[in-house]
């Protein structure tokens, strides 16, 4: 596969939708405005639904992994309490984020993405690399953090002084909470608990910060557009501001903040070592008129040039595999290019039965 990150070497030119917001406009662009289709309901007594919330400290292994399993069965999405990552390292993160997304634009355009090929690492607003497409209300600093091959802390923001710091605790604590799910969700599925960590193979870990503004028209946009995350798990940190949706049941349900929880949810190449007993769920993120949201997002996925398939574990006693093995590169590839569009990535390598 071709290095699509380097086929693009200008640096990300567009607009930063916090600019654009502290400009105070009444309207947003039209580049913003979403189809009817995809406009979200925004009302003040929109219904808060709680998905599941699972205490990693309570519960011996066994009733453990049957919650979550539970968990992943019904929702692809649940919250984690007592995870084992420091809370103050969860309020450090929170507040690195809060003071870069508060610099000077100047400032942080320093960091800016060098490239829009998928997945850049630094500071950007465009999601997508196609050149039609609605425009995310949205702003975020990615950073590249496992394995540490990838990781450069150079490249990241050197203010405050404890940035960089903090961003590499916060990486090393998270990826030691997705893999102890990773090993709950495999019990779940009666494997043993390393099947769907030696499935996925070494991590390729991404950390990004998104960045809300206030929208003052936030029933025409989205903060961020519905998708299913292309990996194996997120782990979601939230401020206090609700925005996340998750789609059950053809609705939409807004997540409801825990200050000390993450948010877990289950990403396409689970659904495919799962063999689909277990899918990824579509989710997207709603703005709002009066506060900023922030949020980081950490993705432990495949490296790009791993293949993945259904466990062979779960492939006995006549079950066939349901999906054609891909390779992971090409899966992101196809979704920064074409879009998410529902779950068509992940529909295109169904094996017709
Ligand atoms: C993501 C994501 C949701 C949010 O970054 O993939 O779904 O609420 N974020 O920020
Ligand atoms: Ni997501």
């Amino acid at each position: 596969m071709a290095d699509l990150e380097r086929i693009t070497s200008q640096p990300e030119a567009y607009e930063r939708v916090q600019d654009l917001a502290e400009k105070g406009f009444s309207e947003i662009p039209s580049a913003y405005i979403r189809p009817l289709e995809e406009r979200p309901t925004i009302s003040e007594s929109i219904a808060l639904q709680d998905i599941p919330v699972i205490d990693l400290s309570s519960e011996t292994s066994p009733d453990l992994s049957a919650k979550v399993g539970l968990a992943c069965r019904e929702w692809g999405f649940f919250q984690v309490l007592n995870h084992g990552v420091p809370l103050e390292l969860l309020e450090r993160m929170r507040h690195i984020g809060a003071q870069f997304f508060a610099m000077s634009l100047e400032d942080k355009l320093v960091y800016a993405c060098k490239d829009t090929g998928s997945a850049p690492e630094g500071y950007g607003s465009r999601m997508l690399v196609k050149e039609e497409q609605v425009l995310d209300w949205r702003d975020y600093i990615d950073h590249h953090t496992l394995p540490i091959t990838r990781r450069n802390p150079e490249r990241w923001p050197a203010h405050p002084p404890e940035y960089r710091k903090t961003v590499e605790e916060y990486s090393n604590e998270t990826n030691k909470l997705a893999r102890r799910l990773l090993q709950l969700i495999s019990e779940s599925l009666g494997l043993e608990p390393s099947v769907i960590e030696d499935a996925i193979g070494e991590p390729s870990q991404n950390i990004t910060i998104n960045y809300y503004p206030p929208c003052p028209q936030p029933h025409l946009t989205l903060g961020l557009q519905a998708h299913s995350d292309m990996g194996a798990i997120t782990l979601l940190l939230q401020d206090d501001v609700a925005g996340l949706q998750v789609y059950k049941d053809h609705e939409w349900f807004t997540v409801q903040p825990l200050p000390d929880a993450f948010v877990v949810n289950l990403g396409d190449m689970l659904q495919i070592v799962s063999n689909d007993k277990y899918k990824s769920v579509e989710h997207r993120a709603v703005v709002n008129r009066d506060r900023p949201r922030m949020s980081v997002a950490t993705f432990y996925d495949p490296s790009k040039s791993r293949y993945i398939s259904p466990a062979s574990a779960l492939l006995e006693n006549n079950h066939p595999a349901l999906f054609r093995s891909v390779l992971f590169g090409e899966h992101v590839s196809a979704w920064y290019y074409t879009g998410p569009d529902g779950k068509k990535n992940i529909e295109s390598l169904v094996i017709e039965g």
